[in-house]
């Protein structure tokens, strides 16, 4: 055996290495945990379904409570590019939801589009429109007509 080649047992990196991912592995679980504190609409209510779609699909990126969804930025100094609208504050309409899911939000170019479709996409945005905005005072709205 070659002197260069030879590692004594007890200066081996493993150890080190496995202490490392573990507590890597850890700062991603905790990290995932995040967005999603619980959906706090009830099992019985018609927005359920839209609820656990927003919170599966939407809550990393849009800040909402009755999710538990806290992806939106919380200030201007750690705001990231793809940190969206905070719905608590925001109040958006059914057709702005399904607009903005087809088109990845109104400029299109930060937001995937079609994240959800169909029946999903319409869950969803039934839902938004309906809980979203509780914590404005004020509904800055506009109904649109199709
Ligand atoms: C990767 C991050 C990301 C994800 C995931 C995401 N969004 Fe967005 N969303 C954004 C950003 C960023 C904007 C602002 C877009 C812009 O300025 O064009 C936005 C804008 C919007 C808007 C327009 C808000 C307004 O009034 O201007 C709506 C509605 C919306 N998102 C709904 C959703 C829904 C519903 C989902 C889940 C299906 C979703 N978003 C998933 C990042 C995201």
């Amino acid at each position: 055996m070659s002197r260069d080649l030879y590692i004594p047992p007890r200066m081996t990196p493993r150890p080190k290495i496995f202490a490392a991912l573990a507590l890597l592995l850890c700062s991603i679980a905790v990290a995932g945990a995040c967005g999603s504190q619980g959906v706090q609409v009830s099992k019985t209510d018609p927005y359920y379904r839209g609820a656990v779609l927003f919170r599966d699909h939407c809550s990393g990126c849009h800040t909402l409570s009755s999710v538990g969804a806290q992806g939106s930025a919380t200030s201007i100094k750690d705001r990231l590019r793809t940190n969206g609208p905070n719905f608590n504050v925001r109040k958006e309409n059914e057709e702005q939801v399904l607009y903005a899911i087809r088109n990845g939000g109104f400029s299109g170019a930060i937001m995937p589009e079609n994240i959800v479709v169909g029946d999903d996409a319409k869950a969803i945005a039934a839902f938004l429109a309906k809980y979203s905005g509780v914590k404005s005072e004020k509904v800055p709205t506009v109904e649109t007509t199709q």
